[in-house]
This record gives structure tokens, C-alpha cells and sequence, in this order.
């Protein structure tokens, strides 16, 4: 069975209030289109087509609205509701029908990211099983799950430590096997009251099944006003790039093909 995709798009959006008090934080605008286009182009630039959407009650219609069936993306989107905020683990519960008991792709609605994802998703399907994901060194680790790596392995991950034990960021971006639903049914809600991915991503660890990939080009997550602006320059930034290095308008913007005016 092949990797289907999965992007969360869930969340109060409570970061970026009151931009998000009328809308969903991944449909506000990073460079010339919404957030949640970003890590959808680089599903589909992956070959992954086959993409769920997980998003909440309240702006369900106006997600459906933007991108329907995928048919103009050349993707196919299924679309699940989110009841409640309950955490990105319990919200990749809900992936579980879709998968089918095959492999996925997971990308949080809100990473937005240069490398292309092709040569992780070979690498997680020659490993056959288990999980993979995505480091990032950052400044400020202590924003994120953090990665603690011995001799070229994770051997634990802690969600947003104080004391972070290196400044490897686990991005939004991961590869899951179809035991990933068991393993979400044994995860119980934190101190802040949700379903951890870190503890999903712990139990791959005991299980001895956890790789991991390190992005080489630049990464952020958009779901703070500084993030925000952040991605929006890097953006910007590699537009511009591109435009110098001659790169083809097709692989400027995600889905080029979908017109915008300039
Ligand atoms: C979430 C995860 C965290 C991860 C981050 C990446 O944090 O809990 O482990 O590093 O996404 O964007 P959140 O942004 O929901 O606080």
C-alpha cells in the first residue's frame, strides 16, 4: 500500500487572535497563497494525492469552500471533522478509516518548509514499518518537541522542555505506519490536557522503530505573530531567490497552475 497523506488543520488559533476570530489560521496568507497550500504542494511534489484534511467544526465550510475535492490540485481530499481541540494526536485518530491500515504522511497545516519531501518518503518506505520523522535545529527549541540524539539515534523526545537537551526541533512533518492508531488508543492527555504526538513518538522509541531525516533547508511553523511574519519573509525571500536563480514559475509558488494575479 502506498503513503496517502494526512494535513491537520484543527486548532482554536488562539496565537494569532483576532486574525484567526473569523477564520482558520491555515487559510491566512503566506506569500502568494494560504497557509495550508504549502504543505499540501509538497505532499502532491512527493506523488502523495490520496490527502485527508482533518479541520474543526467552525470553519469546515470555508476550507471545503477553498479547495474542494482536489480536482483543481490534481489531488483527491477527503475532509474529517474535529470536534473538539484535543490535541494533534487525537486528531490523527481520526485519520484511521482513511488509512486503512496503510502508511502515512502527516504534516501539520501550519509547517511551511523548503526541502522537497521525496527523498524522505523513499527512505520511510525502504524502512517498511515504524515511524520517521523530520529534526530541525532551532534557536529556541524550547518552542517544540525536542529531540534528544545518541550515537545516530532519537532516544527520547520532550514536548516544549525548559531545559531542552539539544536544539533539535521535531518538525510537523511524519511518517507513520498503520500501528499508529493502536499506539494513539494508549496515549493519555497531558498537563495541558491533550493527546501528545511526542508521546506517539516516544512509544515508536521503545518500540526500536523510530528513524529520523534532518531538513537542510529552512523550516518554520506560522502560529504566532512572529512565526507568522517569519514564514512570510522566507517566503518572500526564496520567491526571490527563485526569480534570480531562474528557477521555472512552476516551481515558485504551490499549485501554479491555479491563477493568481500579480
Ligand atoms: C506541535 C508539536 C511539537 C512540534 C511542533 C512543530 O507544537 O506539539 O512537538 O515541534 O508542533 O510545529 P504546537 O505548535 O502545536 O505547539
Amino acid at each position: 500500500m502506498d503513503l496517502k497523506g494526512v494535513v491537520l488543520a484543527g486548532g482554536t488559533g488562539s496565537r494569532l487572535f483576532p486574525l484567526t476570530k473569523v477564520t482558520n489560521k491555515h487559510l491566512l496568507p503566506v506569500g502568494l497563497a494560504p497557509m495550508i497550500w504549502h504543505p499540501l504542494w509538497k505532499l502532491k511534489q512527493a506523488g502523495i494525492e490520496e490527502i485527508l484534511i482533518v479541520t474543526g467544526t467552525e470553519h469546515m465550510g470555508d476550507v471545503v469552500g477553498l479547495m474542494g475535492s482536489g480536482k483543481d490540485f490534481g489531488c483527491r481530499f477527503t475532509y474529517k471533522v474535529q470536534d473538539e481541540a484535543g490535541g494533534i494526536a487525537q486528531a490523527l485518530g481520526l485519520a484511521e478509516n482513511f488509512a486503512g491500515g496503510g502508511p502515512l504522511c502527516v504534516i501539520l497545516g501550519d509547517n511551511i518548509f523548503q526541502d522537497a519531501l521525496d527523498a524522505e518518503a523513499a527512505a520511510f518506505r525502504a524502512q517498511g514499518r515504524g515511524a520517521r520523522i523530520l529534526l530541525k535545529k532551532v534557536a529556541d527549541p524550547q518552542r517544540y518537541g525536542v529531540a534528544e540524539v545518541r550515537d545516530g539515534r532519537v532516544v527520547a523526545v520532550e514536548e516544549k522542555p525548559a531545559a531542552p537537551k539539544s536544539s533539535l526541533a521535531v518538525t510537523g512533518i511524519y511518517f507513520y505506519d498503520g500501528a499508529v492508531f493502536d499506539i494513539i488508543r494508549g496515549v493519555r492527555p497531558s498537563g495541558r490536557g491533550e493527546l501528545e504526538i511526542t508521546d506517539v513518538n516516544n512509544a515508536y522509541i521503545s518500540r526500536g522503530e523510530l528513524s529520523f531525516g534532518t531538513f537542510r533547508g529552512w523550516w518554520t511553523d506560522a502560529g504566532t505573530f512572529p512565526s507568522l511574519a517569519h514564514a512570510n519573509a522566507l517566503v518572500a525571500a526564496q520567491a526571490a531567490d527563485d526569480v534570480a536563480a531562474d528557477v521555472a514559475a512552476d516551481d515558485q509558488v504551490p499549485f501554479p497552475h491555479i491563477e493568481r494575479k500579480l
